[in-house]
């Protein structure tokens, strides 16, 4: 790709997973597959484009309210894709981190986790952050009670709150891609996406390919940032 600015992180909200199934008249879980092989397709080509972290919001600590089976669906996926692609994933230089609260999670998932963060720890190409029951404000608020449980009393400066975030040494997004359509962030980044440019497209998320990838890195490559600074 020959975009003049790169962005370091970039996060996609990976949404319409269910309308894709839908409009084919399959079931939402089918939706999630088809999901599930664009991210295999798109680890691949975001480290290709020269960016250095890439986070996916998968599955958000509201998610849970969702069906039972559809719950079930993706805890099997993730299972499935963390235990059989972890050395794909390795070969292409990446880290594998997570994002989110890891009380609700199965047991077995979360040791699957462990072992994929242990196995790809020495990886430094890319770092791909996966948010499994990831939520803004539950990350704020975990943020504030670790802070306060480490001692720390008086005035709280941002600085002070950011070393209790789940990833603390991630730099924030500088482009934040929603599919689909919906022109939300849903609870996704919230302290972290202050300053993010953001990207609608109305693509379902098992639609986007490379050439949309490319449109969203050229439309951020051509903004210009100011984080609350006057035009140059
Ligand atoms: C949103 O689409 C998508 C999700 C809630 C799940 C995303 C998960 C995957 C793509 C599988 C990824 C797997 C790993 C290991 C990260 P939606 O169901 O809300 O779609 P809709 O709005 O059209 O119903």
């Amino acid at each position: 790709m020959s975009e003049k600015r790169v962005p370091e992180h970039l996060a996609i909200i990976l949404d319409g997973n269910g309308r894709w199934a839908r409009r084919r008249g399959l079931p939402r879980l089918m939706g999630h597959r088809a999901g599930l092989r664009k991210l295999e397709e798109m680890v691949h080509l975001v480290k290709k484009a020269g960016i250095r972290y890439f986070s996916v919001y998968a599955f958000s600590t509201e998610n849970w309210s969702r069906p039972e089976m559809e719950v079930a669906g993706l805890m099997s996926l993730f299972r499935y894709y963390i235990r059989r692609k972890v050395e794909a994933i390795k070969a292409e230089g990446a880290r594998i981190r997570f994002a989110g609260r890891r009380d609700r999670l199965p047991p077995d998932l979360l040791e699957l986790m462990r072992h994929a963060e242990e196995r790809t720890k020495d990886e430094s190409v890319l770092d791909f952050i996966l948010c499994i029951n990831y939520g803004g404000r539950p990350e704020v608020l975990d943020a504030v009670n670790a802070l306060y449980a480490s001692g720390h009393r008086g005035t709280v400066t941002e600085a002070d709150l950011r070393r209790f975030l789940y990833l603390p040494d991630v730099p924030d997004p500088d482009l934040v891609i929603r599919t689909s359509g919906e022109l939300r962030l849903s609870n996704f980044w919230l302290w972290e996406a202050a300053y993010s440019e953001l990207y609608f497209t109305e693509a379902y998320w098992p639609d986007f390919d490379e050439a949309a990838l490319r449109a969203a890195l050229e439309d951020y490559a051509g903004r210009e940032r100011r984080y609350g600074g006057l035009k140059a």
